[in-house]
């Protein structure tokens, strides 16, 4: 999509109420899934002794957590309130903050690391984050984001997209964004992060599995648990949705293995460093 075709305001807040209503479900469905990128993620920004660091879109805060344990003085900051409640419940200690990924409330040169785990998928402006995540880091500092790898790979976002174009319909008027998987573009990560100034930008693909019980957790993670798919599956017609659910319930149903389901997710670990 070109950017001519991005409503950026209409999809932040479409965005925004879709994050303010999945917190509790997110964390249910997604939270052992996207906890295994935190590794490598904490791994790219790992320079020395761990200073402060800040985790954008930080959600239920588990990289945070996760950074904290390492020595790292954590900061997480998220535009949904009740992603910050929670974050707050299940982390008590470190400083979760409200506040928006595009525009943060923080001054220049103030972190030694920035990173952000699944969240530039979900920005109306990547870009004016990745601005921001240079803004407040020192000179030296690194970034790190992750994204999913392309449907082709993440076979879970196949599922239900090819469930929907071919049950549903692709086109209910939702808010135009940037592609979803954009960022899944090994050279264009890397482009972009060379363009707002980062230098020694790596990109790493990591190989997660999601373990889930049944077929009926995988539908109702994306239909209660995410924004943007779950935003697209909630707008559809009754009797489309009842026949999106039956053939995304069947299809992943293949993926049994051992009494559950495991659904190859792969991601991408982007990094650079601010000079
Ligand atoms: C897929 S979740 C990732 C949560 C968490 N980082 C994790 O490791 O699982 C995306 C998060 O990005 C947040 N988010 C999306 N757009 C944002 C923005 N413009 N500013 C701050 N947070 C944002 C959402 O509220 C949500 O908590």
């Amino acid at each position: 999509m070109a950017p001519a075709d991005i409503d950026p305001q209409g999809f932040h807040d479409f965005e925004l109420a879709g994050w303010q209503r999945a917190s509790d479900d997110y964390h249910r469905y997604f939270g052992s899934l996207t906890m295994q990128t935190i590794g490598p993620l904490l791994d790219a920004v790992s320079t020395g002794t761990p200073g402060n660091l800040l985790d954008v879109a930080t959600g239920p805060g588990y990289v945070a957590a996760e950074a904290r344990r390492r020595g790292f003085s954590p900061i997480g900051i998220d535009f949904s309130q009740p992603m910050v409640d929670l974050a707050r419940t299940l982390h008590p200690g470190i400083d979760f903050q409200f506040g928006d990924a595009e525009a943060l409330a923080l001054r220049d040169s103030e972190f030694g690391a920035v990173v952000m785990n699944f969240g530039m998928l979900h920005l109306a402006r990547p870009e004016a984050a990745i601005r921001e995540a240079h803004r407040v880091l020192r000179a030296g500092g690194s970034f790190a984001f992750s994204v999913w790898a392309k449907p082709e790979e993440a076979v879970g976002f196949a599922i239900v997209l090819r469930a929907v174009e071919e049950f549903a319909d692709p086109n209910v008027g939702l808010p135009p964004g940037p592609p979803f998987f954009r960022f899944s573009d090994r050279d264009e990560s890397a482009r972009v992060l060379e363009a707002a100034g980062f230098r020694s930008s790596r990109v790493a693909q990591i190989p997660l599995i999601w373990r889930l019980e049944s077929p009926s957790d995988f539908f109702e993670a994306f239909y209660r648990g995410s924004a943007r798919t779950g935003g697209l599956l909630r707008a559809q017609a009754p009797e489309a949705l009842r026949k999106v659910r039956e053939a995304v319930e069947a299809r992943v149903a293949a993926y049994r293995r051992n009494g559950q389901l495991e659904i190859p997710m792969p991601a991408l670990v982007v990094s650079g460093r601010k000079p």
